[in-house]
């Protein structure tokens, strides 16, 4: 079986676990989380990998231990948005997965020690946490997000219990820098330029820097029809002006973007006017200081829009992540065995946050970015091709065949 088919038929079988509904809706703790987790232990063993389900809910898959060699941690998350597609994150992990069978079944050796990871959440969708798995190794684990409860009540910690994984043993899972050869992340592009340029891969040069605020809207329910219209404080109202200020700002702000991405109407009845409105803000930039200027604008424009529909507001900041850039050395590798695969290298920004935005704080990373149709992410119709799936796996494979441990 060629590389690109294993791929896809495991990535349908891991998209079969899924919440009903459009696409792909898998979120951390979850039953269909922990289906996946039994077909992925499967298919580590059988490639040869020694497994283990960690305080943090990554599933490591490692290869037979070689004194003296450096591990190279390579993964990618298994948790998905709601109604997201079936690579986003998974193809970080079943690409190398087949590719580390193959070399397993041609006994191939590698010049360093492996760790394929599953990181248990990265895209936050239950929790509004984010970078779980990935941030317990690099060391930057923040405990309190363990307390963080999702729509039902249920905390972050019960959820990985029910995966089998104990957080009290998160604090153990930092890795030593010292011990690393890098961390490597293969991934969708999630946008249209490989797809523009027709190229079924290219290299990473850095990942945005990204930053999410909850914004907490307190008006005032009413009788829809005997309420006069000045005498209303209508919270979803003052929501849009929000909604609008943030869209205006990026819109005329360059190498910014954001969006209001999650909004929550109580009581959202038809004839009651809303009186409190739970939204998100999220902005992206690959510049720091065009970030931090863009919240300082916005939350100082946000009071006087609010209170203008005699609504009070309160706001906390959820998330933030700096920039970071992929290591130049990684970088090289990659476009070495891209050149030596027979394709035309090309390098790219990711708009897109990664599990790399918290490897970097433990080892040098590296990305490699896969075509998708139509650049189409965190929707059901998330599709590559089997063609292009190949095509990556072998200039992975002959990436990690010669890979260079930076001294
Ligand atoms: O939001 C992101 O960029 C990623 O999908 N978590
Ligand atoms: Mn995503
Ligand atoms: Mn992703």
């Amino acid at each position: 079986m060629s590389l690109g088919k294993r791929i896809m038929d495991w990535s349908a079988q891991a998209a079969s676990h899924s919440e009903p509904g459009p696409g792909v809706t898998r979120l951390l703790g979850s039953p269909e989380h922990k289906a996946l987790l039994a077909d992925l232990d499967g298919w580590m063993q059988q490639a040869g990998l020694t497994t283990e389900l960690d305080g943090a809910g990554n599933l490591v898959g490692r290869t037979p231990h070689k004194t003296g060699l450096k591990t190279l941690i390579i993964g990618s998350h298994q948790d998905t948005v709601r109604q997201g597609g079936a690579y986003d994150g998974m193809l970080g992990i079943l690409l190398p997965l087949a590719v580390l069978q193959q070399l397993h079944e041609q006994e191939k050796s590698l010049p360093v020690n492996i760790e394929l990871i599953a990181f248990s959440d990265e895209e936050g969708a239950r929790f509004s946490s984010t970078l779980v798995g990935s941030s317990a190794l690099a060391g930057t684990f923040n405990p309190d997000i363990l307390n963080a409860t999702d729509r039902e009540g249920a905390t972050l910690a019960s959820a990985l219990r029910s995966l089998g994984a104990n957080p009290g043993q998160i604090p153990d899972l930092k890795r030593d820098p010292s011990e690393l050869a890098g961390f490597l992340e293969v991934h969708i592009e999630q946008g249209p330029i490989l797809e523009a340029l027709e190229l079924p891969v290219g290299v990473v040069s850095a990942i945005t820097g990204i930053e999410r605020h909850k914004v907490h809207i307190t008006g005032k329910a009413g009788h829809a029809g005997t309420t006069p219209m000045h005498l209303r404080q209508d919270a979803l109202l003052a929501a849009t002006e929000v909604v609008r200020a943030v869209n205006d700002l990026c819109q005329n702000t360059d190498d910014l973007v954001g969006v209001v991405g999650e909004l929550n109407v109580t009581p959202n009845a038809v004839n009651v006017i809303p009186s409190k409105v739970e939204l998100t803000i999220e902005l992206r930039s690959p510049v720091t200081r065009i970030r931090e200027s863009a919240r300082q604008q916005l939350l100082a424009q946000l009071h006087e829009q609010i209170v203008k529909h005699g609504c009070q507001w309160t706001h906390e900041r959820l998330y933030e992540q700096q920039e970071v850039d992929c290591s130049p050395a990684i970088q090289k590798q990659l476009t070495s065995a891209i050149t030596a695969r027979g394709w035309q290298p090309h390098t790219l920004f990711s708009g897109a946050g990664h599990d790399g935005l918290a490897m970097a704080r433990c080892t040098p990373i590296g990305m490699l970015f896969v075509r998708c149709t139509d650049g189409l992410s965190h929707h059901p119709d998330e599709a590559i091709t089997e063609t292009d799936a190949d095509a990556a796996a072998e200039v992975v494979k002959q990436a990690l065949l010669n890979w260079e441990v930076p001294a």
